[in-house]
């Protein structure tokens, strides 16, 4: 996108615009080389080089943010892997070093968001902003009405109870079927984790949401750069500090007089 010349030169703090308007005017600006006196003029404030008063002006950096289409058999990471298996870096080619945010698991397919800023996605992978990922997960066999509940309560991971989630059929497939869950952590191959503490091993697994991103028209393997909106939409879900839940604090369990044993 191309702006203001004069505009340029403010955003990177070296003059007001008024005094920048005055300097281009005075030819103490040069774009690309060229000196430009022209009022109006516009730029592009990535690739186009901009001098004033003989010093560069620090390109504009612009955030990148993608969303990739995870194929599965790709591992997410930035480096190369030893065994030589192809990784998510592999498919795209940006002008900017993105990283993956998480990660999905080597077998695991879907919406994987990338981007060049590291505080961002620090807060978007913080439980505490509860961001949403949804997935769809065929696992072997039907889980009935109680597994759900203890699914959705949280399983035990670790020693740790996991937060709360929501789960449900979505459809049957024979003696499988295809649950969805939208959860708001992301632990170490969390879904699969859970799945298996209730006895119920997940054969697929698709992420089809991350925050508000979906795949709509996104092809396997195929990336996309995010809107405006859809970036100002992740800032949203994380700009808040989450108000702290109060820690209910469980009454002290009194053993019934038939149950206290004697000293
Ligand atoms: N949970 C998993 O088990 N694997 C993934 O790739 C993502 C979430």
């Amino acid at each position: 996108m191309k702006i203001r010349l004069q505009k340029v030169i403010a955003d990177a703090g070296l003059a007001s615009r008024r005094e920048a308007e005055r300097w281009i005017a005075e030819g103490r600006v040069k774009v690309n080389g060229n000196v430009v006196t022209k009022p109006g003029t516009c730029v592009d404030p990535l690739s186009d080089e901009v001098r004033a008063r003989g010093k560069l002006v620090p390109r504009a950096q612009e955030r990148v943010f993608i969303l990739l289409n995870k194929p599965a058999d790709y591992l997410t990471t930035m480096g190369a892997d030893e065994r030589g298996r192809k990784t998510v870096m592999d498919l795209i080619k940006v002008p900017a070093r993105v990283f993956p945010v998480g990660r999905l698991d080597y077998n695991t397919q879907g919406a994987l968001l990338m981007t060049s800023d590291g505080a961002l996605a620090k807060k978007l992978l913080d439980p505490k902003y509860r961001v949403p990922r949804t997935y769809l997960v065929k696992v072997r066999g039907i889980p009935d009405d109680k597994t759900l509940r203890r699914l959705s309560r949280g399983v035990a991971l670790d020693n740790q109870s996991t937060a709360p989630l929501g789960v449900e059929v979505d459809r049957v497939s024979g003696k499988n079927c295809f649950l969805k869950m939208k959860m708001f952590e992301g632990k170490n191959r969390h879904v699969k984790r859970i799945c298996e503490a209730v006895r119920h091993e997940v054969i697929r697994l698709k992420r089809t949401h991350f925050g508000n991103l979906n795949l709509n028209g996104l092809p396997l393997g195929a990336y996309r750069f995010l809107s405006p909106r859809e970036i100002k939409s992740l800032e949203l879900m994380v700009s808040k500090e989450p108000v702290e839940k109060k820690t209910v604090r469980r009454r002290p369990v009194i053993k019934s007089k038939r149950t206290q044993t004697k000293r």
